[in-house]
């Protein structure tokens, strides 16, 4: 069974140790959840899984392959996909555009192919062009793919996140709070492209306060508190476990 592993993780700020000892193995296949309260380190785990921030210690493997000294590109490349809490879309840039710098490295980036091999190129920008448009119509921002993605809405925001991560072919994707400041018609529809998604093979690891909507969505469930997993398990025994209940919600 294929993997993503990591063992021992550590992250510090000066003397705060915002990650202290994060190990965990998920499969790569499933639907997996992480909850936990405000500041606990779960974005921090984002950031240092995705290689956007280098671990003080620890590891982290991915489908057996090691990760620690991978740029995010690299890990990109072996097909590792993350969203950001608050989405980074170009805002000067129509739904479209942003979908196809998605795209993994164009042949047209290069001079060299540009000028010595036109067809390739051309070729090349024709099979993008229909990927977007696969994506625009699974995402159903088809409506919305020439306006400026500074102007969309904040569920339509998420779903544009997602849809720049899979121009890059992922086949495990973590999402951090894809439900926030989206209306709840729009979070049914998040979760829709999710399980989808997921039934083609593509995994994730969800990062999300609103535990309702992301335990109908997930096998299994992560909880973090102060840079360390409390708990991890069923989704309805974890949320019985008395430390989450103290840690998480305070009762
Ligand atoms: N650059 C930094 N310097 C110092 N401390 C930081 C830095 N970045 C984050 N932190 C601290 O690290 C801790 C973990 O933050 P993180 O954003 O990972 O939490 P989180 O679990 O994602 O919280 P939330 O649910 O609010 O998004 C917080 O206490 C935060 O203040
Ligand atoms: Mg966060």
């Amino acid at each position: 069974m294929t993997s993503l592993k990591t063992s021992g993780i550590e992250l510090s700020y000066g003397e705060f140790k915002v990650l202290d000892g994060v190990t965990m193995e998920m499969s790569l296949a499933g639907l997996h959840g992480m909850i936990g309260p405000n500041g606990a380190g779960k974005s921090t785990l984002f950031s240092v899984l995705s290689g956007f921030l280098k671990q003080t210690a620890g590891k982290i493997s991915f489908n057996d392959v090691a990760f620690e000294s991978m740029s995010p590109v690299e890990r990109a490349t072996c097909g590792f996909g993350r969203t950001f809490q608050v989405p980074r879309e170009f805002k000067h840039l129509t739904v479209r555009e942003n979908l196809m710098v998605g795209a993994r490295k164009q042949p047209g980036e290069s001079l060299i192919k540009l000028l010595f091999a036109p067809t390739e190129v051309r070729r090349a920008e024709a099979e993008i062009g229909e990927r977007v448009q696969g994506v625009l119509q699974f995402l159903k921002l088809a409506p919305v793919a020439d306006k400026l993605a500074g102007g969309l809405s904040g569920g339509q925001k998420k779903l544009l996140e997602l849809g720049r991560i899979l121009m890059s072919d992922p086949k495990f994707i973590l999402l951090d709070e894809p439900y926030a400041g989206v209306n709840p018609v729009l979070i049914e529809e998040i979760s829709q492209r999710i399980k989808e998604l997921n039934d083609t093979g593509i995994g994730f690891l969800i990062i999300e306060h609103n535990i309702e909507a992301l335990n109908r969505l997930v096998d299994d469930l992560y909880v973090m508190d102060r840079g360390a997993l409390l708990a991890h398990g069923n989704p309805e025994e974890v949320l019985e476990n008395k430390a989450v209940r103290v840690a998480y919600m305070g009762s």
